[in-house]
């Protein structure tokens, strides 16, 4: 019996030591586990920031093609408005004279033959019914020039804040018809065919889904004008059915191999010369469609070109999940 008794203490402290053994492991397991969490919980704040700061960065970079081309756009009517100007410039000692002339003539400070000879002579001199002529084409054409001034910066405006920057219950068509105005002049070297259906409305946060459409256009503008000798073609067609909205980008470009396809949304990744790109157009066009509840499609094929297909739900009441995230 005292043998039993025996055996069994020690059968019993046996195993509290290895039970006292496994507890103070799993102590310190769990300890390793929180600090390990916490550590992850870090990373992946400082990880959001750094992907903030990287959109920002595209956000930039688009803004920076996007000026490039605005600037290009403006500085053609803004010359020959900056000319025009020029010229009136250039006329208007004849016409000050003529109005001193005229003044003198009612003052009665001059006869009817020395107002004539006057005229004459101011006539030979500068040619005042030509001044007159081109004086009207020159205010007719000033005025077009100003008005298409005013209508890119219009555009540019709508474009890059529209009403909010938040989702809100909106037409992807108006987005895309910005896109395709203020990159009109960058898209000069491609045909352009645009097919747009009517779509419905959806909750969406626009000035994001701007981004998209810039820099799928860019991109397949970018493919074309790599294709020597042959005509760069872009079809854009925009459609839905009951429960998606579709955008589709076609070009007839360079067009992608399978290892440029798997790599396209990572951010950086670029095969632009150094310098030329920052990679971040499609990471962010990704990104945006992601928040949109959406995804996109790529199919391309080398030296034949490339279909974006963009896939929006549809969304007729503001979700939870679809705040102001950019
Ligand atoms: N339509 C396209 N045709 C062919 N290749 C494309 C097309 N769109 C994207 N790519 C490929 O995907 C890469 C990544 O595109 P992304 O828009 O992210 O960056 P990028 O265009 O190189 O630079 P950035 O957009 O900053 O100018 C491009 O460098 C290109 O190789
Ligand atoms: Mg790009």
């Amino acid at each position: 019996m005292a043998d039993d008794d025996y055996n069994y203490k020690k059968a019993y402290l046996r195993e509290k030591a290895a039970r006292d053994e496994l507890e103070s492991l799993l102590e310190s397991k769990t300890r390793e586990l929180f600090c390990a969490n916490q550590e992850l919980k870090e990373k992946l704040t400082i990880l959001k920031n750094q992907q903030t700061n990287l959109m920002q960065t595209d956000k930039m970079a688009t803004l920076g093609t996007l000026s490039a081309g605005v600037a290009h756009e403006i500085n053609n009517p803004l010359a020959y408005v900056m000319s025009n100007v020029e010229s009136i410039k250039f006329y208007k000692p004849t016409l000050i004279t003529l109005m001193q002339v005229t003044k003198q003539f009612i003052g009665k400070s001059i006869s009817t033959s020395e107002l004539e000879a006057l005229l004459i002579k101011l006539d030979e001199e500068s040619n005042i019914n030509f001044i007159l002529d081109d004086l009207d084409e020159l205010l007719d054409d000033t005025h077009e020039g100003l008005e298409r001034i005013a209508a890119i910066v219009d555009n540019l405006l709508n474009f890059a804040r529209p009403r909010n920057n938040m989702f809100t219950a909106s037409d992807i068509t108006l987005s895309l018809n910005g896109a395709i105005k203020l990159l009109a002049n960058q898209l000069k070297t491609c045909d352009v065919e645009c097919y747009k259906d009517e779509i419905p409305l959806s909750y969406c946060n626009l000035s994001a889904i701007n981004q998209v459409f810039v820099n799928l256009l860019l991109n397949a503008k970018y493919a074309c004008d790599l294709v020597e000798g042959q005509q760069g073609k872009i079809i854009i067609k925009l459609f839905s059915d009951q429960e998606n909205i579709y955008v589709e980008v076609m070009d007839n470009g360079c067009g992608m191999d399978a290892q440029t396809v798997n790599q396209i949304f990572e951010p950086f990744y670029t095969t632009k010369p150094v310098g030329k790109g920052t990679g971040m157009g499609m990471a962010i066009v990704y990104n945006v469609l992601k928040e949109h509840n959406g995804m996109i499609e790529v199919q391309s094929k080398l030296n034949e070109g490339t279909l974006m297909r963009c896939i929006i739900p549809i969304t007729t009441m503001p979700e939870p999940s679809l705040n102001n995230q950019l």
